[in-house]
């Protein structure tokens, strides 16, 4: 076995995400909610599987991250932890959980972590959520921070447009970035803002940034798993790169199975008992 392929095989853990970022080298995320996808994608090497509240989306096919529930969240989580071998898996605090006050955010995190066996929680916020960071990260909890377009605030910012083109927004995500730092997250997920911003919060703080729609200057990108793979056709952005049509291959498929039915080709002789 090749030197390169122990380490491949070797389990991912935050402190290993901060060495990848001191040694320069990239941090891959997908999303994944499900035992079989996360088989998938851990076994093709992703570093870190984030069972994110896109769920809300991809898999109930909500309009916003807003109504997944923390007993779905659960669920979603308990499914990827019995496939994933070597990646990291960070489960999102669903929207309500956490922002209320500390003591029920730590109840929050202390679910998911008991319940669904994951190895981190991702909450979204900075300065306003601080308390509720500190408690968690008091009980042993990694913390993945969420800062720039958060989607759980839709309602407030009123468009998923670019965040943080203006200098007061981009000064207070430079300054929670900091924050976030300081007291002790392991890393920090930056959705859609100017590349040049995203980057300079990389060159500033010593935990991995991992963008989506962030830029190359980030530490690590993350994509949501259905929007990569093509089954969610519906969602285009100029941050999306598609690296299959899964949908395309999977219309083709079924409609290939209808015929087949229909015209009684299946199951054929050497598919019956
Ligand atoms: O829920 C999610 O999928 C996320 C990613 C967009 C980072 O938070």
């Amino acid at each position: 076995m090749s030197t390169n392929t122990v380490d491949n095989a070797r389990k991912v853990t935050t402190r290993r995400l901060i060495e990848m970022k001191q040694r320069g080298e990239k941090i891959s995320m997908l999303t994944a909610y499900d035992y079989s996808s996360a088989r998938i994608i851990d076994e093709a090497g992703i570093d870190v599987i984030l069972v994110g509240d896109s769920a809300s989306n991809v898999m109930a096919g909500n309009v916003t991250t807003l109504p997944v529930t923390l007993d779905q969240m659960i669920y979603h989580g308990k499914s990827v932890m019995k496939a994933v071998k070597r990646a990291l898996v960070i489960v999102d605090l669903p929207f309500g959980t956490y922002q209320g006050n500390s003591k029920e955010a730590l109840a929050s995190a202390i679910r998911i972590m008991k319940e669904s066996h994951a190895e981190a929680v991702k909450l979204e916020g900075g300065a306003e959520i601080r308390e509720s960071i500190e408690r968690i990260l008091c009980a042993g909890i990694p913390v993945c921070g969420h800062l720039g377009l958060t989607p759980q605030s839709i309602n407030k910012f009123g468009t998923y447009a670019v965040r943080a083109r203006e200098e007061a927004e981009a000064a207070k995500l430079v300054a929670d970035a900091r924050m976030l730092e300081e007291i002790g997250c392991f890393a920090i997920v930056i959705e859609k803002v100017p590349a040049d911003l995203a980057a300079r919060v990389a060159g500033e703080v010593s935990i991995p940034i991992i963008g989506i729609g962030a830029g190359g200057g980030c530490d690590g990108q993350v994509l949501v798993m259905h929007d990569m793979l093509g089954i969610n056709r519906g969602f285009s952005p100029r941050f999306l790169r598609r690296y299959a049509d899964l949908a395309g291959v999977m219309d083709a498929a079924v409609k290939q199975y209808v015929a087949d039915v229909k015209s009684g080709d299946f199951p054929n002789d050497s598919e019956q008992y």
